[in-house]
């Protein structure tokens, strides 16, 4: 585990009230010019102010108290190892409020964060920059001065001068508007005071933007910021917010207390999305819809994305965690309730079953490295601040609110929600509040429930043994933390809410208890030999089950014939490959259950056999005997395939849409003549102009002939991307490009990332995805040591480059790699990756074991099927 980095937290003597912020960007410059007065109140008489600031250039710093007394500090310590500014007083400042105030000169820097530059075309062919702001976690004092801490709560008073004719925004709504008393050019912005608010929640953009508005039934103005003449494109968003609002209004119980909303997309952005109190910023691609050129699938993100961040403006932006240890709080809360929203409005996504695959299936991935961490992890420095917006705060937070939600039962915890955001408000917390006013609202030990989860690293296999005892059925259950190494990890034991579904009524629990010890007995009554039974209806409770091999067969036939709902068939599935990579059960096991899905019909249950799939697939890439797997895998998908075929089928849902372009992409990918030969004619009459490929088939198609192209296939692409207009097309481009097996067209992939052709938002995803083929592995490994300085100064580190890394190393399989990518990173170290990188060594090795156990078993199976 890496040690905690030394940061020195602000002092509690001196808390801010309120900031007045005037900032004047410079769009041709790219710089900026700010100043402000904060009133500040002063707990214990002090010659010194210490606050955070970075890469910010002070001036003019003085002190006004009560008594209109000035004081200037007589010197000014700059620590930017700490990301401070000390002032230093020879008077000493007496107890009560006081005026600081300051200038400020800055850069608009080209790294994302803080303020910065974002590039864009004008209308007449000019390339422009607007401002935009991006200040989670801790980057807000690299555009003004603050103590920059989610607890040091302020209200704010916002100006900005801009040219006369760029749109500037805000938090709140404009008030008022001038001319600038010496430029005419320029004009004075006034918005409204903001309510008490947490400094990483502030945002500032100035650009040429369009809009769409609208306004929600519970009366707040919405409105949707595009690029210039693209408003159309903003309509989805619109729609969702608008009636999102009253919905989270009525399920918080509490009004959303900004007069307006606005969402905007930024064409640079680190990010997905940031939740920005009243304005929300978001990746092109995470907001906009064009009809033609949009997919299913982005559809649906989009509805999550708009849910999530709107989530936020309760959880989060009304009441926030106490410190980035309780980020979980926001981050898998909002993840949770981004599937309530789009469950509610948009009920055929069928999402609650996606979440299984989207966020608790990769939760528990990762929750099985040794590796992992618990969700209140204590952080210090940035950039381990940094590294926990990871899929534990996101997916294992979301997952256990899931299962305290269902423990709980709907009603108890709408009521403990709105006893919590209430009690709160405009305040900050602890995770142990949420359990607090959970408990009242229940009368269940929330609090002893839920610690074992938030507190511990990992998660528990429960163990079934069943045996017969007249009419009943007697199961014992034995939990131990579950580990991917297969070993028996310590003595950590979760209170778990546990529920058992038997063949009688396979959707419902017909028995629930909960776990607290090492082990317990349950008597089913009633319940004969020859059926089957079934922890964990629904997938809910966060834990691995391991059957008995007489139980597992028993309950094989049911998902072959779909008697288990698609929850549980993929449940069992999963759970079953979970004990192959631990090592519990022989990899030809999964191989020959894999088999039992040829009929399988359910989007998500497919979704996992991918998961399941893609594992397989990179693990035997590093084998001779891949086409054999390959050969496998085409068989597996045909049946399906052939039934969705290529056309949209009239009144066809949104789920077999997804399950298309998913079936066709995997069939494409490992080679299947028939969709190959269809995928290059359907890509040649696309780009020829006479007949124009439905958007949900873009990605399977460009993957597949792209994994078979040659150069002038290419070049094809390249120009595709070129004329591309759309975002979500340039990177469904983009992304596929790195499918390509040839030596030469991968090293072009990976000087294209890097051109100036690709964003630096998205130019780890494309070498990402060379990464994902065998030769694109160390051809894409090869080129990160290269450039590994360069990328790291792109970024200044960050959450793109822990991405990239563990993509690129995690797939290796031998000894040899995981000792090189040790050395590697021994030597070049990089902040806020420390955790990825040893979570990386540990999956190589798992592959490596793996690899060594069943690769010559693997191997006689898919040989003797002889497909
Ligand atoms: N608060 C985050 C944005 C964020 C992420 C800031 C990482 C700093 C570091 C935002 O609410 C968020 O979670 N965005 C997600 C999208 C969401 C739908 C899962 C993202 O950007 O990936
Ligand atoms: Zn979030």
């Amino acid at each position: 585990m890496p040690e905690p980095k030394p940061f020195e937290r602000l002092p509690q003597n001196i808390k801010p009230n309120h900031y007045k912020i005037t900032l004047q960007p410079n769009l041709v410059k790219c710089v900026f010019h700010g100043s402000q007065e904060v009133d500040i109140e002063i707990k214990e008489a002090t010659k010194q102010i210490k606050f955070n600031s970075l890469d910010l250039t002070l001036r003019d710093i003085k002190v006004t108290l009560p008594s209109e007394e000035v004081l200037v500090p007589a010197s000014t310590e700059i620590s930017t190892s700490n990301e401070m500014v000390t002032l230093i007083f020879e008077e000493t400042l007496p107890i009560g409020t006081a005026k600081l105030s300051v200038a400020f000169d800055g850069e608009l820097n080209d790294k994302m964060k803080g303020i910065y530059r974002s590039k864009y075309t004008s209308a007449s062919g000019e390339e422009r920059y607007s401002a935009v702001t991006q200040f989670e976690a801790t980057d807000a004092r690299r555009c003004f001065p603050c103590w920059d801490e989610p607890a040091l709560k302020a209200t704010f008073d916002i100006t900005l001068v801009v040219p006369h004719d760029r749109v500037p925004l805000s938090n709140m709504p404009e008030i008022s508007r001038v001319l600038h008393e010496s430029d005419s050019n320029l004009q004075v912005v006034k918005f409204a005071t903001s309510p008490l608010m947490s400094t990483y929640l502030v945002a500032v953009v100035v650009g040429e933007y369009d809009y769409v508005e609208d306004t929600s039934t519970d009366g707040i103005k919405v409105r949707v910021y595009t690029p210039v003449g693209k408003q159309e494109q903003g309509k989805f968003a619109l729609e969702v917010a608008t009636k999102v609002l009253p919905y989270y209004k009525e399920y918080f119980s509490i009004a959303y207390p900004l007069p307006k909303m606005d969402l905007i997309a930024i064409a640079d952005f680190s990010v997905g999305a940031m939740e920005n109190w009243g304005l929300v910023t978001y990746r092109e691609t995470c907001l906009l819809v064009d009809p033609d050129n949009t997919s299913a699938s982005q559809r649906q993100w989009i509805a999550l994305v708009v849910g999530h961040e709107l989530a936020h403006q309760w959880f989060g932006n009304l009441v926030t965690m106490e410190w980035w240890t309780h980020l979980w709080l926001n981050e898998g809360y909002a993840t949770f309730v981004e599937f309530l929203c789009v469950d509610h409005l948009f009920p055929e996504y069928d999402i609650w079953t996606q979440f299984v695959t989207n966020a608790y299936i990769r939760a528990l991935e990762l929750d099985s490295l040794k590796n992992s961490h618990p969700i209140e992890v204590p952080v210090g420095h940035p950039s381990e601040v940094d590294e926990i917006f990871d899929d534990i705060s996101y997916s294992k937070g979301a997952s256990v609110i899931r299962m305290l939600h269902c423990y709980l039962g709907d009603k108890d915890f709408r009521a403990g929600m709105n006893k919590y955001l209430t009690r709160h408000q405009y305040g900050n917390t602890y995770t142990e509040d949420l359990w607090a006013a959970l408990s009242e609202a229940s009368s269940k030990p929330v609090g002893d429930v839920m610690s074992t989860w938030t507190k511990q690293t990992g998660f528990p296999m429960i163990s079934v043994v069943s045996h017969q005892d007249g009419d009943n059925r007697v199961l014992t259950l034995t939990q131990q933390r579950f580990l991917a190494d297969g070993s028996s990890g310590d003595n950590s034991l979760w209170m778990i809410p546990v529920s058992i579904s038997t063949e009688k009524n396979p959707s419902k629990a017909i028995k629930e208890v909960l776990l607290e010890g090492k082990t317990t007995q349950v008597v089913l009554e009633g319940i004969s030999e020859n059926t089957w039974v079934k922890l964990n209806p629904g997938t809910v409770g966060y834990y691995r089950t391991q059957y008995t091999p007489e139980m597992l067969t028993q309950l094989i036939p049911a998902m072959k014939t779909k008697c288990l709902p698609p929850l549980d068939r993929l449940g069992v599935f999963d759970d079953l490959f979970s004990m192959v990579l631990a090592g519990h059960t022989s990899t030809v096991e999964v191989l020959k259950v894999l088999r039992a899905f040829e009929d399988e019909t359910d989007y998500t249950v497919w979704s996992a056999v991918h998961n399941c799939v893609a594992h397989l697939n990179q693990l035997l890439s590093h084998t001779d005997f891949h086409s054999s797997f390959a050969a496998f895998v085409r068989q597996l998908f045909s049946k399906i395939g052939q039934k969705l075929g290529w056309e949209t089928k009239p009144g066809e849902t949104h789920l077999q849409t997804l399950l298309r372009s998913l079936v066709l992409g995997q069939l494409g990918l490992y080679g299947d003549e028939a969709v190959v030969v269809e995928a290059k004619k359907r890509l040649a009459a696309h780009v020829a102009n006479t007949a124009t490929l439905p958007a949900d088939l873009r990605s399977p198609v460009y993957k597949t002939v792209v994994s078979q192209a040659d150069e002038k296939t290419y070049d094809q692409m390249i120009k595709l991307y070129r004329e591309a207009d759309l975002h979500e097309e340039k990177d469904r481009i983009s992304r596929s490009l790195g499918a390509t097996r040839d030596p030469n067209l991968i090293q072009r992939v990976l000087q294209f990332a890097m051109s100036n052709e690709v964003r630096n938002q998205d130019t780890i995803f494309v070498i990402i995805s060379v990464a994902m083929t065998a030769p694109g592995r160390s051809a894409a490994w090869a080129f990160f040591k290269k450039h590994h300085q360069e990328l790291v100064d792109r970024y200044e580190g960050g959450y793109l480059v822990t991405r990239l890394i563990k993509y690129i190393t995690e797939n290796f399989a031998s000894e040899e790699m995981a000792a090189e990518v040790e050395a590697f990173f021994h030597q070049w170290q990089i902040p806020g990756t420390e955790r990825t990188v040893q979570q990386s060594l540990e999956t190589i090795r798992l592959n490596a074991a793996w690899l060594q156990r069943d690769q010559d078993i693997i191997k006689k199976y898919l040989i003797e099927l002889n497909i």
